[in-house]
């Protein structure tokens, strides 16, 4: 049975608030990886939150089996690969996040033949498998931090530990950092008597990469992944690898408004995007690349600067993921923000074989239909099918799954249990986390348990895959996201030109040409009411084209033929043209 009390907020207690050598500067990149069209090139990669994705034993959380059951829906979209958030040994105290084994699948998910399972059978099907590589820290339950608090040799530096500051007599956090979950990103420990780092929950003590035996044990634990069928990595929280050797205070950002608390009120100079990282991730590079066979991706998590982002690319990121359309645009975003947006990030990849890459959503952020609105629901993916590169779908995208409201005595996610009743509906990830809902049964085919480890979207009678794939419902969520997928293949998208336009202040234009082809044209709407406009010649696009696909709102039929010299466009729809 589900032990959800657990995992309820009321069990978390908010607690208060390393020896390292010092930072050497990087040196400068070596060759980037090389290698023409890699298999990730021209298709759409697909996220699934394990916890939510399909439960085959009836414990109301999903697993590798219920999986396994279900690839054939990765086939049907055609999608290249997909990325499992940790499957790895847990507490589960941050869902996965916290791992105490890095070789080893948590009995919640399966088994370690289930993992040979899964990437056998995907490989059968042509699909690619991508695990999460979550390196910044460990659970606290991990074996190494037993150690490391005892003193014992390598593990004593494997954390990043340091004592407390003595002010009149009382003991105080080593210096100002705060934890991205709110407070002091300091906790004591009583048996070291020294305070350990982490940039996340307590439970999740930072590593500390300058321990050489660490990072050897590390680079074993991604060989083990690989050696076992693993195609590569998303490497989470990167930007936090590293932190000042000096420890020194991280400038206060002067009337911020936030709480004490809030790690928004400091720059975060000295504990993100050190220089460091960046070496380190190159090593990583060179290993998977050392391995042979095909190569294996590298997708990077980075919330940081448009600069350095895309400095990933250049020390062995292929994907450091884009995250404009899930933190940087919004729905009161204008069609200009859009296209300065698009154009900023297609005119900084660095020079060179690397490629573009667009998030849709993630299991961090509010789903795209919440965010955007459900009329805009397939909006971001229809930037992401036509823009060049590579697309991220989260798993509910493609019906377009609505975030749920999920009220504070059912919260389990410790981002919002550590706000706080008053604050968590700002921060909470449980809204995006509900189940998959598959069909009008019994927890939406989720589960043989009525009761899940998240609650299920009531809108699952008449929101599921099963009503979408039916061919009553063409131009359901379903089918156009089978459609956009299948778009990454047309050579216009494969190899063509790129322009943003701004064909009326609320109307973006995306369009894609190659010589000698018609060319592909999204049309996007940002009015809630319908529009007329002359887009033909503004665009220099064929005055008839033929409608590839549109957003399931609009009301086009696919395949109708619309004259661009006088295009009626919907509330608030998409349109892709041919
Ligand atoms: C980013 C992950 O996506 C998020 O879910 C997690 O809480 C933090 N990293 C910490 O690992
Ligand atoms: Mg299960």
């Amino acid at each position: 049975m589900l032990s959800k009390s657990i995992f309820l907020c009321l069990a978390i207690s908010i607690l208060d608030g390393a020896s390292a050598a010092p930072s050497a500067p990087p040196g400068p990149p070596s060759k980037p990886s090389e290698i023409a069209r890699e298999w990730w090139r021209d298709s759409f990669i697909y996220q699934i939150y394990p916890r939510s994705f399909k439960d085959s034993d009836g414990d109301g959380v999903g697993d590798l089996k219920g999986i396994i059951s279900k690839l054939d829906h990765f086939v049907d979209l055609n999608v290249s690969a997909f990325w499992l958030s940790p499957i790895f040994k847990s507490p589960m105290v941050d869902f996965g996040y916290d791992i105490a084994n890095f070789t080893e699948i948590d009995p919640i998910f399966g088994t370690i033949d289930d993992f040979t399972k899964l990437t056998e059978e995907a490989h059968k099907r042509g699909l690619k498998v991508i695990l999460d590589w979550v390196p910044n820290h460990s659970s606290d339950e991990h074996p190494w931090f037993a150690k490391s608090v005892k003193r014992i040799k390598p593990y004593d530096e494997y954390y990043v530990w340091k004592d407390a500051k003595i002010i009149n007599g009382t003991r105080h956090p080593p210096n100002n950092w705060l934890s991205i979950f709110l407070g002091s990103a300091w906790e004591w420990n009583e048996e070291r008597k020294q305070y350990y780092l982490h940039q996340f929950a307590p439970k999740q003590p930072d590593l500390n990469f300058r321990s050489p035996a660490l990072r050897k044990e590390m680079e074993e634990a991604l060989l083990f992944w690989v050696n076992r069928g693993a195609d590569g990595y998303r490497i989470d929280s990167i930007i936090f690898m590293y932190e000042d050797a000096q420890f020194r205070d991280e400038p206060v950002i002067p009337n911020s408004g936030k709480p004490a608390d809030d790690p928004g009120n400091l720059r975060h100079i000295y504990t993100q995007d050190l220089n460091e990282t960046y070496d380190l991730l190159l090593s990583w590079r060179k290993l998977l690349d050392s391995v042979g066979g095909e190569k294996r991706i590298i997708m990077s998590e980075a919330y940081t600067s448009l600069p350095n982002i895309m400095k990933y690319y250049k020390y062995g990121s292929n994907v450091p993921f884009n995250f404009m359309f899930v933190t940087g645009l919004n729905n009161r975003s204008r069609a200009i923000d859009f296209k300065r947006s698009i154009d900023g990030w297609l005119n900084s990849i660095p020079k060179g074989d690397y490629i573009a890459n667009w998030v849709v959503d993630n299991h961090d952020n509010p789903r795209t239909a919440t965010r955007f609105g459900t009329a805009r629901a397939d909006q971001t993916s229809m930037l992401a099918a036509i823009l060049p590169g590579l697309g991220v779908i989260f798993n509910g995208d493609e019906i377009g799954m609505e975030g749920l409201d999920i009220p504070w005595d059912q919260t389990v996610d410790p981002q919002a249990c550590y706000a706080g009743p008053d604050r968590y509906k700002a921060v909470t990830r449980d809204p995006e986390r509900t189940p998959y809902q598959w069909d009008n049964t019994l927890s939406a085919g989720f589960s043989t348990n009525k009761t899940t480890w998240l609650p299920v979207n009531p809108n699952y009678k008449t929101l599921n895959l099963a009503e979408q794939k039916r061919v009553q419902s063409p131009t359901s969520h379903y089918h156009i996201h089978k459609k956009l997928i299948a778009l990454k293949q047309h050579p216009v998208a494969k190899s063509g030109s790129t322009e943003v336009i701004l064909v009326t202040e609320n109307i973006l234009g995306v369009v894609r040409r190659l010589p000698n082809a018609s060319p592909l044209v999204l049309l996007i709407n940002f009015l809630d009411q319908p529009i007329k406009v002359d887009a033909s010649a503004w665009m220099n696009i064929p005055q008839d084209m033929t409608v590839y696909v549109a957003s399931n709102s609009s009301g086009i039929p696919f395949g109708v033929h619309l004259d661009t010299a006088a295009l009626n466009l919907p509330a608030s729809a998409s349109v892709i043209l041919t």
